[in-house]
């Protein structure tokens, strides 16, 4: 079998859920569910529950083998318990009529998020009631279509459904307390086990369980998975992948809590909710396990962090961005980790089938009058696709695939605005439109795999076919030349839009035989930054020319070298810039950005726009050495903060106020006029009189730091037994001062990569959102 063939009963199909597509929220006796209270958007969704003869339709013609659709619970107990509401079953037995009729396989999923408002008000998931009411309606849902449903799913992503529904509060019902989320995970669990041994006592063939796993990193793994990680590392990837995968995976298969995530649920939520005989009830045997997977969890260590409420435990742990093309959600695409972890599961759980119940994306689609060329749901797909059948090589009992989704839908908090759909819903009309995509996937499951070719991005040629001109003159016009009349221009401008046509650097530069050469632009290096830049020249034209690329490195020190730089790159003489700009605002960046040649930049710019940076967590940096020297118990601190016109002092001063500020304390400011030792050392001066009583001084920079510990040994201080200093970045000399500095250490070697790898997607025509870099405190004896 070639690596683009798939098994042969493997099945291909879609997901949706009932809260997303149906509408008619008040139809034959429906009343309201937790997200018609919660949610701000018109519930109207896709109509599917008039217009399911039309999807089944679809879905027929797209040569779908499986449906994946989940039942809405507040059609069939409005009032949560009682007896079923015969005209809300009424819909799914002609759903199912449908489908089967259409030779497709149904796969129903009975919880995806839409608990009943009435049981809501008698208290929810938190409340143990609610599990033993999700039995009784799983039976009465089995009682009418039995018959004709295949697999059963009892629950959908329960840690959304308890995390972000009890403990951030960002879906439905909202609320925010960490002891309502673990009590609803464990309810929610037990109704699972209830629910399977009340089906199966009404004869169901197959049941299953959708869980949204998701391998968890940390940054420098997402690229070498096989790194060896740090002990502090290991630990903060152990604890999030406890909360996010293993507490629901451990309890369904194999009857257990994991060991460790015990005392965080104890001292959360205490363990009185979970009792004798529940984890035997939960751990039912169950014939496919549903994964749903989108993107990595990428973690690592860092002290000061608070927990993030969707993650009650997580304190000292940091979620971190990675460089990579991310969908228009802002998820990073890492495909590669959909082997990890069906290879993980399969190695875990054996003898258990999976399947993947949910993949797919969110990218901006542009209607044009000949289709919706969704070339990057495409390629989305197909990259995750190669990477199951890579799982499937390796062993993993991958039985089938499933995208995520049918329609443009009602996505949850996010409303209307995401597109995750196969086929384009005008929500004005209700009109259904079949993306590319959905043509390509039709394709797939025809072939059962794989193309032996990649599927072509519209080309230079295609364009130039479309607008009735020569491959030049597409050249011209895209490359921004003014030697090409208005009217040719319209015309080319709309074959663009229409086909959706990325200008991509090779079809660039076969046409216009120009070098593929990248800028880099460098203004002088700030203060202490200096080793910075060079990691950025050394790694950013290491990586750069590996691609294949030819750097061009130029020096913005004067307004003439300005200049010069942004003919340059409005010539066309560079496919992208990566630009570290000066400290302080000046136009560059501005002008650069405004020829529409691919722009990076190295920090965050003073004025927020859509030009992707990459930075470092200077905010939480500061946060971790202010709670530091808060921990080894200094209670009046000084800050020395530098020119707060810097961007980065700011945001360092920033996270010194939050730290102080929920200590309950206030901060002590000593502005330095730049970054040097020997303004560090006359702020520190200047503090330490104003101020006798201080007994820690954390500095905005090494630099600054080194400055006041040069000022406090002139004052007869002792460091840190009088005065405990802390400083930023971890320069070199930070661990050669006497005594050694505590500081925050700033990734160096992964800003640069960052830069590189971010130039690199966006010369590959990929979305790509900003970068910010985990920092890290290091604690000597300064502090
Ligand atoms: C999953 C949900 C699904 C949809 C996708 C984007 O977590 O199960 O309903 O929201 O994400």
């Amino acid at each position: 079998m070639s690596i683009t063939s798939f098994p042969e009963d493997f099945v291909w199909g879609v997901s949706t859920s009932a809260y997303q597509i149906e509408g008619a929220t008040a139809a034959d006796g429906r009343l309201p569910s937790i997200w018609d209270t919660f949610s701000a958007d018109r519930a109207e969704a896709c109509d599917h529950y008039h217009r399911y003869p039309d999807d089944v339709r679809l879905m027929k013609e797209l040569g779908m083998a499986a449906y994946r659709f989940s039942v809405s619970w507040a059609r069939v107990f409005p009032e949560g318990r009682g007896k079923p509401n015969a005209a809300g079953l009424d819909f799914y037995d002609r759903l199912l009529d449908e489908v089967t009729a259409a030779g497709i396989t149904p796969y129903a999923t009975l919880y995806h998020w839409d608990l009943p408002q009435a049981l809501e008000d008698r208290g929810g998931w938190p409340a143990r009631d609610t599990a033993e009411r999700f039995a009784e309606y799983a039976a009465a849902v089995h009682d009418r279509i039995g018959d004709r449903v295949d697999t059963w799913f009892t629950l959908n992503e329960p840690w959304v459904a308890a995390f972000l529904g009890y403990g951030s509060g960002v879906h439905a019902p909202g609320r925010k307390s960490a002891a309502d989320a673990f009590r609803a995970a464990h309810h929610m669990l037990l109704g699972h086990g209830l629910a399977v041994q009340a089906l199966r006592a009404a004869g169901a063939e197959k049941v299953g369980l959708v869980l949204n796993i998701a391998p968890v990193m940390t940054p420098a793994q997402v690229s070498d998975f096989g790194r060896e990680l740090s002990e502090e590392d290991a630990a903060a990837v152990a604890r999030i992948d406890a909360l996010a995968n293993r507490q629901f995976l451990e309890p369904a298969l194999r009857g257990a809590y994991p060991a460790e995530l015990l005392p965080v649920i104890d001292r959360h939520a205490g363990l009185g909710h979970v009792r004798e005989g529940d984890l035997e009830t939960i751990a039912q045997p169950l014939d496919l396990l549903g994964v749903n997977y989108y993107t990595p969890l990428v973690v690592q260590a860092q002290p000061s962090e608070p927990a993030d409420p969707a993650y009650p435990g997580s304190e000292g742990i940091l979620f971190c961005t990675i460089p990579t093309a991310v969908t228009a959600m802002g998820w990073p695409i890492v495909p590669n980790c959909l082997s990890l972890l069906l290879g993980r599961i399969s190695r875990e759980y054996p003898g258990l089938d999976l399947m993947v119940t949910e993949n797919g994306a969110d990218f901006v689609d542009v209607v044009t009058g000949d289709g919706i060329h969704d070339v990057e749901r495409i390629s989305f797909i197909e990259e995750h696709l190669r990477a199951l059948r890579a799982a499937i090589d390796d062993g993993a009992r991958v039985r089938g695939y499933l995208v995520w989704t049918l329609l443009d839908n009602l996505e949850w908090s996010d409303g209307y605005q995401r597109k995750f759909g196969l086929v384009h819903v005008d929500f004005a009309t209700q009109r259904r439109r079949m993306k590319d995509s959905a043509l390509w996937y039709r394709d797939v499951i025809r072939r059962n795999g794989l193309a032996e070719t990649r599927p072509r991005r519209p080309t230079l040629e295609t364009v130039a076919a479309r607008a009735g001109v020569s491959r030049a003159t597409v050249s011209r016009v895209v490359n921004g030349e003014s030697s090409v009349s208005p009217e040719v221009r319209t015309a080319v401008m709309r074959a663009v839009n229409e086909l959706g046509y990325v200008p991509n650097l090779a079809a660039r530069s076969l046409v216009t035989r120009r070098t593929n050469a990248v800028a880099l632009v460098l203004s002088v290096p700030r203060q202490g930054a200096d080793a910075l830049t060079s990691a950025v020249v050394q790694y950013v034209t290491s990586l750069l020319e590996g691609a294949g690329k030819q750097i061009t490195l130029m020096l913005a020190d004067t307004a003439e070298s300005h200049r010069r730089i942004a003919a340059h790159v409005e010539a066309r003489l560079a496919d992208g810039v990566v630009l570290l700009p000066p400290d302080r605002g000046d136009t560059l960046a501005e002008r650069l950005s405004r020829t529409g040649v691919p722009l990076v930049l190295l920090g965050k710019p003073p004025i927020a726009s859509l030009v992707p940076y990459v930075d470092v967590d200077n905010a939480g940096g500061a946060v971790a050495a202010t709670e530091h020297l808060l921990a080894r118990g200094r209670r009046r601190i000084g800050m020395v903060c530098g020119p707060t016109d810097l961007v980065t002092v700011q945001d360092r001063l920033a996270g010194h106020r939050t730290a102080l500020q929920r200590a309950g304390l206030t901060p002590h400011l000593a502005p330095a006029g730049d970054l040097t030792r020997a303004e560090g050392a006359a702020a520190t001066r200047r503090l330490l009189t104003e101020a006798p009583s201080l007994d820690a001084v954390f500095a905005a920079t090494d630099q600054l730091a080194i400055g006041a510990l040069q000022a406090a040994r002139e004052l007869g201080r002792r460091v840190p037994d009088d005065l405990a200093v802390v400083g930023f970045d971890d320069v070199d000399a930070a661990s050669a001062t006497t005594p050694a500095l505590t500081t925050v250490r700033v990734p160096v070697a992964d800003q640069a990569l960052a830069l590189a790898r971010l130039l690199l997607s966006r010369l590959e025509g990929r979305h790509t959102t900003s970068v910010v870099l985990p920092t890290r405190l290091v604690v000597r004896e300064s502090a």
